[in-house]
């Protein structure tokens, strides 16, 4: 049996469905991957944190965390370092702290002192990848570690082991795609007549919408994703800040309308091309043929659709995305490091 300690840096809605996870794939993850998983410790921001090397009852903690504040401050630099100190086979620190749009920290700190340490990383978090891909990427490599992200975008959907795994020698040329739900919610209820701030409201309602809506509305959710997906998928050295946006409002109304009349539709795409060395993205209001596959998703979808050179166009749909979805995006990033190991054991 192979043994994991993990650490869990952040402790909110994907922090602790990943640790109930985590526990409801206990026996999948023993029988098929001779994987036994411990949860060594949690740091947050307001919560405090705790570290115990035998192992912690991470499930009963995610079910009370809404009353009970855990023990001690040890800072999320402490606990790396101590996470860093187990014997386990597989040291992983699971990054799950809120994006900070200005500049990806403190996420991008957290990450660096894992793989600093030798720890491998699995993150749900865009910061790191949509604004220091490259750094993170070969720090990685350097310390014979591994730098994870399958939860980032569009939550649990293979999209990074979509290419990595399974397109070898094919090379992505673009990509567009409808990414963020909020936005896709309240541009299909405009075209109907519907108010804005009703759309907005039931998206708030649901969990969907970021806590700050503007993050969502003036396309930085996006911008972050598209920075994400040109950077890994596209060998890009973007940040969001690169990313040019469009934002939506009430004002967006008219023009969705119109659209609709004329049997189009308006919808916020992110795309990415090749301009020469370097590589565009952008985050548009842009008028779909009725017929074109973005164009037909139903309310809350997501979709990505890769141009590339071998295979055309290979499109990926998201019909609904949850919580569970973004956890399974890390219980996944933890079997390929298990599968990792076990190549190089091998080799
Ligand atoms: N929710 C989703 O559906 C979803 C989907 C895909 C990706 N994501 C990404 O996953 C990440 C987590 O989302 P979430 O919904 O779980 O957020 P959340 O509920 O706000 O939880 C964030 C957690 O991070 C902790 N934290 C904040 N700053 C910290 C710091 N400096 N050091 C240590 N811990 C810190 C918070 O501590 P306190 O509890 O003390 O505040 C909290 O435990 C985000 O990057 C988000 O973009 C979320």
């Amino acid at each position: 049996m192979f043994r994991a300690d993990i650490a869990l840096v952040g402790f909110g809605h994907v922090g602790r469905r990943f640790a109930l996870l985590l526990d409801e794939c206990r026996n999948h993850l023993i029988n098929e991957h001779q994987l036994d998983c411990r949860i060594v410790g949690i740091a947050t921001r307001r919560h405090g944190s705790v570290f115990e090397a035998s192992g912690i009852d991470a499930r009963e903690l995610a079910r009370s965390m809404d009353h009970q504040m855990l023990g001690a401050n040890v800072s999320a630099a402490d606990l790396i370092a101590k996470l860093a100190a187990s014997d386990a086979g597989l040291r992983v620190m699971a990054e799950t702290t809120p994006l900070c749009i200005r500049d990806g920290q403190p996420a991008i700190a957290h990450v660096e002192a894992a793989l600093d340490a030798e720890c491998d990383v699995i993150t749900a978090n865009k910061g790191p990848v949509a604004f220091a891909y490259r750094r993170l990427r070969d720090l990685a490599e350097r310390r014979g570690v591994s730098f994870l992200f399958e939860g980032a975008v569009m939550d649990g959907i293979p999209i990074f082991n979509l290419v990595r795994e399974t397109l070898p020698g094919v090379t992505i040329a673009g990509f567009r795609g409808i990414v963020n739900t909020t936005t896709q919610h309240v541009m299909m209820a405009l075209e109907r007549g519907q108010p804005f701030e009703e759309a907005l409201g039931r998206m708030q309602q649901r969990g969907i919408a970021e806590a700050d809506p503007s993050l969502d509305l003036d396309g930085w959710d996006a911008a972050a994703k598209a920075a994400a997906l040109a950077n890994v998928l596209m060998d890009a050295d973007l940040t969001p800040h690169a990313v040019e946006r469009d934002a939506v409002g009430p004002d967006a109304t008219d023009a969705a309308q119109t659209a609709m009349s004329r049997g189009r539709r308006l919808r916020v795409v992110v795309s990415a091309a090749r301009n020469g060395a370097a590589v565009d993205a952008v985050v548009r209001l842009t008028e779909l043929d009725s017929q074109d596959l973005l164009a037909t998703l139903p309310n809350t979808a997501n979709a990505l659709i890769l141009a590339t050179d071998l295979l055309d166009e290979v499109a990926v749909c998201q019909m609904a995305g949850d919580l569970t979805q973004t956890a399974y995006g890390l219980l996944s990033d933890l079997i390929t490091l298990r599968r990792r190991a076990v190549r190089q054991m091998q080799s």
